[in-house]
């Protein structure tokens, strides 16, 4: 099918169905440009929590997909591609977390949101890189803390809390590709640009950052920034709104380690399974459906709505 008709299309059985279609940053731009709500993990987190939509759309990966449904049990979930996974979710197997969280018995289990619904059901509060910091600052200063499962995160939380999180060795695999030397060379050819890096990149890429954040905090920085430009080291994806809201500003994206024309590595393969084409069919056929055991939903929701009442 054409574009222009998928466009029309999705809007059409949007409307029939009293669907919502929520969007992450990293999605492309064709789906931001359709979808009725584009943020990060706590928007969309939020938003699920909130819609009075009878299915959600989320055109993200499948942790996103998950805790929406776990916040939104009612509802259907429908996400375009099951195949959209996380690396840094796939880092933390369950039964290998639970015997790290069961060896530190006296520890509170703090856990990034990008995990699957049975991590988030052996954590105590779930956070997400926007209110990391604000939640773990709630918690008394000599409070024994596990952090899972993204140690880059983790490592930039102990420095800006001052505290000394346990922290599980999982990473991304987009964020730990960035390229030091690039960046070095961008910085270089642009000595007016800023650096903005998310907390998921390796320690060496945020020491050298003008500012870090969540997606949503890197795309505000750049709006009310005075800077004319910026090394964007994060998924690329994030660029389109920063151009929609700063058109008279640029945007550069940092590459990755690896060389060779044909490596996207500052895009997340997973999320860039979601298309425009996909979207559509998902909403016609109505699956792929997120579905979850209830036991396991009820386990899972507690550490989440902890986190919406802490953020
Ligand atoms: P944000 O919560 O900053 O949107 O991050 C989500 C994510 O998957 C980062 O890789
Ligand atoms: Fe997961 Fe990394 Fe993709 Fe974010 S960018 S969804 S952390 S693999």
């Amino acid at each position: 099918m054409e574009k222009q008709n998928l466009i029309n299309e999705i809007k059409r059985l949007k409307k029939e169905k009293n669907a919502v279609i929520m969007a992450h940053y990293y999605q492309t731009a064709d789906i931001q440009d359709i979808a009725d709500m584009v943020g990060d993990s706590l928007s969309l987190s939020q938003w699920a929590s909130n819609t009075e939509a009878d299915i959600i759309v989320l055109c993200g990966v499948h942790f996103m997909g998950e805790t929406a449904k776990i916040l939104s049990p009612d509802k259907k979930v429908l996400i375009p591609d099951m195949e959209a996974g996380c690396s840094l979710a796939d880092s933390c197997p369950a039964d290998e977390f639970e015997k790290f969280v069961n060896a530190h018995p006296d520890h509170t289990v703090i856990s990034y949101v990008n995990t699957t619904a049975a991590v988030k059901a052996l954590t105590d509060i779930v956070v997400t890189s926007t209110n990391s910091k604000k939640i773990i600052d709630q918690l008394p200063v000599d409070e024994k803390i596990i952090f899972g499962p993204d140690r880059n995160l983790g490592d930039y939380i102990n420095s800006i809390t001052g505290r000394n999180m346990l922290l599980w060795d999982g990473a991304c695999h987009v964020h730990e590709q960035f390229s030091v030397e690039k960046l070095i060379q961008l910085k270089q050819e642009n000595p007016d640009a800023a650096i903005i890096a998310h907390p998921e990149c390796k320690s060496v890429i945020l020491k050298m950052a003008d500012f870090v954040g969540s997606t949503s905090s890197l795309l505000n920085y750049t709006t009310k920034s005075e800077k004319k430009k910026f090394l964007v080291v994060t998924e690329s994806g994030i660029i389109h709104q920063m151009e929609k809201h700063n058109p008279d500003k640029t945007f550069i994206p940092v590459p990755p380690e690896i060389e060779g024309q044909t490596c996207h590595c500052n895009e997340c393969i997973f999320m860039r399974k979601n298309t425009l084409e996909k979207l559509y069919r998902c909403l016609k056929d109505e699956k792929p459906e997120i579905l979850i055991d209830e036991e396991l939903r009820k386990k899972a929701v507690k550490p989440i709505l902890k986190m919406l009442e802490m953020s």
